[in-house]
């Protein structure tokens, strides 16, 4: 039998104390084996009369409880019924429900990170003290997951912090820190960790003379005192809200929102049993399916050193330095600025310079609940922050990262320039989007030294990078990288070198697919609406000016000189640049975002452009555009897959969700046509083959088929 995961002390002869320290783990889970656990203790408590309360508290620092244990739900998802949910989420309740009903107060003291199921236990405590720790919050971010709270925390926390608070927190899905969950009402004291104990004790006491606890355990097992205007003013705009964010393609928010309106009026006991009938409804659907698939591969990842075997540790980056102050430099400078990286920026052109300097504030300056600059953040990043022209200034720098125009001779003498200025142990990387990492590496003289490190556009939103190892890169650099990237939160992925590494590489036959369908007169438009309503952030067109048209160009050129017979080298983007509408960063591009707001907006300039290369204005059905745009897509991927670009099908989806904005419910491009199997796919492809051999089924997708295997094995 697995080692207790609970542990039952007695502080005082009246105080019970539950510390919940699973053995061998960094984080405390509530597996089935926890709440049985639980329930024999409770058992035990039951019968003792001299109880003056219980409390929970954990024996992990910096963790409470993160939540439920997700491995047994992926178990029991092949076989489970509705009823078996519905079944499991009342025994939860039931239990969790025994800590409001035995004949002491229970307080949780709550240390650090609180989230889910272990949300739910707090929050069935009479009351929850929280630590001013970083780490402390509490939060119930099951919808992230396709859920929603499924031990009744969508009817406790209406109860405790009101209804239109827990509206947010539980369709919101992010976690509160201890001073809002305070505000909140959700924690009824905060103190700094080391008198989180004492301040629960004290808690007991003051409630065991007060009697105040028995007093909230009948009001909250109450409906919801709100009146009916109210209630249907908060149900509209929430419901607003969870429309925009989601567009429809995540039930759960929407789930949890009609049931907390729906019973609020109910009493609590109500209440829980439709929680447990709506998440018997939603355990195992696709969504839900699919949103744990991006949780196992998200896992994955952060637990990956990026190279194989333990004996190389990763040296710690202190100082950054970072040369082209475009897009992409900004950015990721911005990135290091935020997590307190010292950080030099230059830039060959002063006015780049200048105008990523001031990029950079705005965005590390920018405070997101006040939608404005924030003055202290500005004062702390301040000094993080060197703008110069000197490249001597970077000469003291761990890591410097290149991120100057897509062109490899450029690259190559800024590099030529650098490398003597660096010391011993400086690392060099290079934020290149398509260039092979061994070519920009030939003339170095320390190729050990050289990586690519890939950050996405726009960096503050997109978390992946790729780590990309040259032929002489050292496990070493590698290894640091990948550390390093997941310091300044990111989630790194290592991928092969060569044309457009992993990410782009599958990105190009979309974007390519664009050009081809604009050439055969599909509008811009039709084009970016098919992409969105397969869920795509933003269509390809929208996408190439985004990214920049001259940097998409030097991009799409060395992919048609790595793939001259599937990519081709249309004349529309030069056509493009030559009147400068170089996308978003000039103002205009396929669209134009010369109005208030910078959103694409048609311009008639543009079918005048577009007209020597276009032939006369079509249409297609949107799930023929989508066949056209995706496919070629997922056959490039099985072809960096027989190629061992990556080292894991699962790598190609979590770049593709990361890196790109591929929609999470889908669960990733092999994720979602494993549904339908590479049989199926074969089919999909047949009336588009004529087109060219970007749409000719790859060796690796009929092995598949003749195998009836799928990508995930
Ligand atoms: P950008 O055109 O916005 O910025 C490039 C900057 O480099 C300019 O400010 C320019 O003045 C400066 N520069 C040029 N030559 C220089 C030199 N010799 N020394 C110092 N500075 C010099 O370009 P962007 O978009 O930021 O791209 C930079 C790199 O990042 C490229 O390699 C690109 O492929 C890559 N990248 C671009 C992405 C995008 O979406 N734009 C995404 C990921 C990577």
């Amino acid at each position: 039998m697995a080692s207790p995961s609970l542990t039952l002390s007695f502080p005082r002869a009246d105080l019970a104390q539950i510390t919940f320290d699973t053995p061998g783990k960094s984080a405390n889970i509530l597996s089935s084996s926890v709440l049985d656990e639980l329930d024999a203790i409770l058992d035990g408590l039951a019968a003792n009369t001299q109880l003056a309360g219980l409390i929970f508290v954990s024996g992990k620092p910096g963790v409470f409880i993160a939540g439920a244990d997700l491995r047994e739900f992926v178990a029991a998802m092949p076989t489970i019924t509705e009823a078996e949910t519905y079944r499991l989420c009342r025994r939860g309740q039931q239990l969790f429900a025994r800590l409001s009903q035995v004949p002491f107060v229970t307080v949780a003291a709550i240390g650090g990170t609180c989230l889910g199921g272990g949300a739910e236990l707090a929050c069935w405590c009479d009351r929850r003290v929280m630590s001013t720790h970083d780490r402390c919050e509490l939060g119930l971010p099951e919808v992230k997951l396709g859920l929603i709270p499924g031990w009744g925390g969508t009817a406790r926390v209406p109860r405790i912090a009101g209804l239109a608070n827990a509206i947010e927190l539980i369709t919101g899905g992010e976690p509160l820190d201890a001073r809002s969950a305070y505000q909140w009402g959700l924690a009824d004291d905060l103190v700094p960790a080391e008198r989180l104990m004492a301040a629960a004790q004290r808690m007991v006491d003051d409630e065991k003379s007060s009697g105040k606890f028995l007093r909230d355990r009948e009001r909250w097992s109450r409906p919801i005192a709100i009146d009916a205007t109210e209630l249907a003013y908060l149900s509209a705009a929430a419901s607003a809200t969870i429309q925009q964010q989601t567009k429809g393609a995540y039930p759960a928010p929407i789930a949890a929102l009609e049931l907390m309106i729906e019973a609020s009026s109910d009493p609590l006991e109500t209440a829980c049993d439709k929680e447990a009938q709506r998440m018997s409804t939603l355990f195992g659907s696709p969504v839900n399916k699919a949103l744990l698939n991006v949780f196992f591969l998200n896992d994955r990842i952060k637990r990956d050193s990026g190279i194989a075997g333990t004996e190389t540790a990763p040296r710690t980056i202190s100082h950054v330095g970072i040369i082209g102050a475009g897009i992409m430099g900004s950015g990721i400078a911005a990135a290091h600025v935020k997590r307190g990286v010292a950080t030099r920026l230059t830039d060959a052109d002063k006015n780049a310079l200048a105008k990523g300097d001031r990029a950079i504030f705005d965005e590390v300056a920018y405070n997101r609940k006040a939608k404005g600059p924030d003055l202290q953040k500005a004062l702390q990043a301040t000094p993080l922050l060197q703008c110069t022209q000197d490249l001597m200034e970077l000469a003291h720098c761990d890591l410097v990262v290149e991120a100057v125009v897509e062109n490899a001779d450029v690259k190559r003498q800024v590099y030529s320039r650098l490398e003597p200025l660096l010391g011993e142990n400086g690392l060099l990387a290079s934020n290149t989007s398509t260039i092979p990492i061994s070519s920009l590496a030939n003339g170095l003289k320390r190729p050990d030294r050289f990586c690519g490190l890939h950050f996405f556009n726009p960096v503050r939103r997109m978390q992946l990078v790729e780590v990309i190892r040259g032929r002489e890169t050292s496990d070493e650099t590698v290894a640091t990288l990948v550390a390093h990237a997941k310091r300044i939160g990111k989630l790194p992925i290592v991928v092969r070198d060569g044309p457009g590494f992993l990410v782009n590489r599958l990105l190009s036959p979309y974007m390519n697919e664009a050009l081809h369908l604009l050439t055969e007169g599909i509008e811009l438009r039709e084009i970016d609406r098919a992409a969105r309503w397969f869920g795509m952030p933003m269509g390809p067109i929208a996408l190439y000016d985004m990214v920049g048209i001259d940097t998409a160009f030097y991009a799409g050129r060395t992919m048609w000189e790595a793939f001259p017979d599937r990519v081709i080298a249309s004349p529309i983007l030069p056509a493009l640049i030559r009147k400068q509408r170089l996308g978003q960063k000039s103002g205009k591009g396929f669209y134009s975002y010369q109005n208030r707001k910078g959103v694409p907006q048609s311009d008639p300039e543009m079918s005048q452009l577009l007209e020597p290369y276009c032939q006369p204005t079509r249409t297609l059905p949107r799930e023929t555009l989508v066949d056209r745009l995706i496919l070629p897509m997922l056959l490039e991927a099985t072809r960096a897959l027989s190629e061992a670009v990556v080292r894991d099908p699962r790598d190609v989806d979590f770049g593709l969700i990361f890196g790109l904005g591929f929609p999470a419910y889908r669960g990733g491009l092999l994720f979602d046509l494993d549904k339908e199997g590479p049989r199926r796919i074969l089919e999909r492809l047949r009336p588009y083959e004529a087109l060219g051999s970007r749409f000719q089924p790859t060796s690796y997708l009929r092995q598949l088929a003749d195998r009836d295997q799928r990508f995930y094995q």
